[in-house]
């Protein structure tokens, strides 16, 4: 009896209508043990500007308060012959150093170069046609110049920039499933990633296909109630593409004691090679290029859950899920390189108005999407080369819990001075919670 009403307290209605203050007090009472510290917890993540906070806080409904990530960056980048220093927003401690490790190793050896190999987006009015496929076919070609003029208003400024709706195209997905077809839809947004664009364009285009059928003669009764299942963009977007790359005569590959250069290149192309062979090992590759992608596109305000979603499905196009990256040896030159489908913006969004991601954004000079989209690919490519490289040599366990060290003692809740006592132990023992907690009882005894 106790329990039901327990539970049926953490029901509510109307919550988005609370004030933030009521909203805070609902969730701590009823979900905390201590109402007063989680509150207080809230409290101190609040944003002492209020304006700034007021920004935060009207980003999303319902917000309570602020979630922090670090934000780092990222030095000694040599891309396309231009030196950056790469903003990275990530909690993940050993990102970053290994972010600094391999743009230090390759600016010695000509940099990174990057190519963009298309920016077209994609979008989709799904829809069912219960009739003859001809007929469909014909009502669309009928249609095109209103489905141009229907979103005119909705397209002026992205073509003031050079954009806009590119290709129209009729898809018969029938094979699939009965009666559906799509609206196959492609689109160039120029500096912006366009979702709002694409996505306001799709609903028009499906307002005016409904209201064209109705009036479209030689359609039956019929073939006129065209049902619009929805209109949306698409995250896999295999033609908007990057590649970034690396390359050096093998001999310079010289870094690891045990491995000659020609030994460290096959180990390397093994790995991959590997990532191409297994599923489980091809998610983890990836999961590390994801790693330095996923902290750029952060930082620069930009949407990770689509370029995750269209990194997977685009790793995944052969059929079986592979690799990202690449290399090869030829003619004495070890070439390595991503080719990774990037959907970013640099105006739009949330980029001109959350400040960090602005200071991001200036730290990288305020580049095109085009530009961002190299950085980004390359970040990638440094984080899976740090990865493979600790992982073939000397394993990645040593480098990741040095860098984790800090999180146990924090953990631990270790002074200035235990942490620089254990900070200087470890570096010649093998860092394990185990390990510090036992060293950090020793001081404190
Ligand atoms: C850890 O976040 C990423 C790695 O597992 C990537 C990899 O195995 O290639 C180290």
């Amino acid at each position: 009896m106790k329990e039901k009403e327990n539970q049926s307290n953490k029901w509510v209605k109307g919550f988005s209508k609370l004030s933030k203050d009521e909203k805070i007090d609902w969730v701590t009472t009823r979900y905390f043990h201590s109402p007063d510290s989680a509150k207080k917890l809230l409290e101190d993540y609040w944003n002492k500007d209020s304006q700034l906070q007021l920004l935060h806080d009207e980003f999303i409904e319902n917000a309570v308060s602020n979630f922090y990530l670090p934000l780092g960056v990222a030095p000694n980048f040599i891309i396309n012959q231009q030196a950056y220093t790469i903003p990275m927003a990530t909690e993940e401690s050993s990102v970053l150093a290994a972010a600094g490790k391999s743009a230090k190793f390759w600016a010695s050896r000509g940099g990174f170069s990057t190519k963009i190999i298309g920016t077209e987006k994609i979008g989709h009015v799904h829809f069912m046609f219960a009739g003859e496929a001809h007929k469909i076919s014909d009502f669309i070609e009928n249609i095109k110049p209103v489905l141009h003029s229907d979103t005119d208003s909705i397209t002026t400024n992205m073509r003031a920039r050079g954009g806009g709706i590119t290709t129209i195209e009729l898809c018969d997905k029938t094979d699939q499933l009965a009666n559906y077809f799509q609206l196959h839809v492609s689109f160039e947004t120029i500096d912006s990633m366009g979702a709002n664009f694409i996505n306001s364009c799709l609903e028009q285009f499906g307002d005016t296909i409904k209201r064209e059928a109705i009036r479209y003669a030689p359609f039956s009764d019929e073939e006129k109630n065209i049902e619009i299942v929805m209109c949306i963009l698409s995250n896999h977007v295999p033609r908007c593409l990057v590649r970034a790359e690396v390359s050096c005569p093998v001999e310079e590959l010289n870094e690891d004691k045990e491995l000659s250069p020609q030994a460290f290149c096959e180990k390397f192309i093994r790995a991959i090679d590997i990532a191409n062979a297994d599923i489980h090992r091809a998610v983890t590759h990836n999961k590390g290029v994801m790693n330095g992608v996923d902290a750029v596109v952060i930082a620069t305000g930009n949407d990770f859950r689509a370029v995750e979603a269209g990194a997977h499905a685009f790793a995944s196009s052969t059929g079986n899920y592979k690799s990202l990256t690449h290399a090869t040896i030829e003619n004495g030159v070890f070439r390595y390189w991503i080719d990774i489908p990037l959907a970013l913006g640099t105006v739009g969004g949330i980029t001109k108005l959350h400040p960090m991601v602005q200071w991001s954004l200036d730290l990288l000079g305020n580049p095109t999407a085009k530009q961002l989209m190299e950085v980004v690919a390359v970040a990638g490519l440094a984080q899976n080369f740090a990865a493979i490289r600790s992982l073939i040599t000397s394993g990645i366990q040593k480098g990741h819990m040095k860098m984790h060290l800090m999180n146990i003692l924090n953990q631990f809740k270790a002074s200035k001075t235990e942490k620089q006592q254990l900070i200087d132990h470890f570096k010649s023992h093998t860092v394990s919670f185990s390990a510090v907690e036992n060293e950090l009882l020793k001081i404190r005894s």
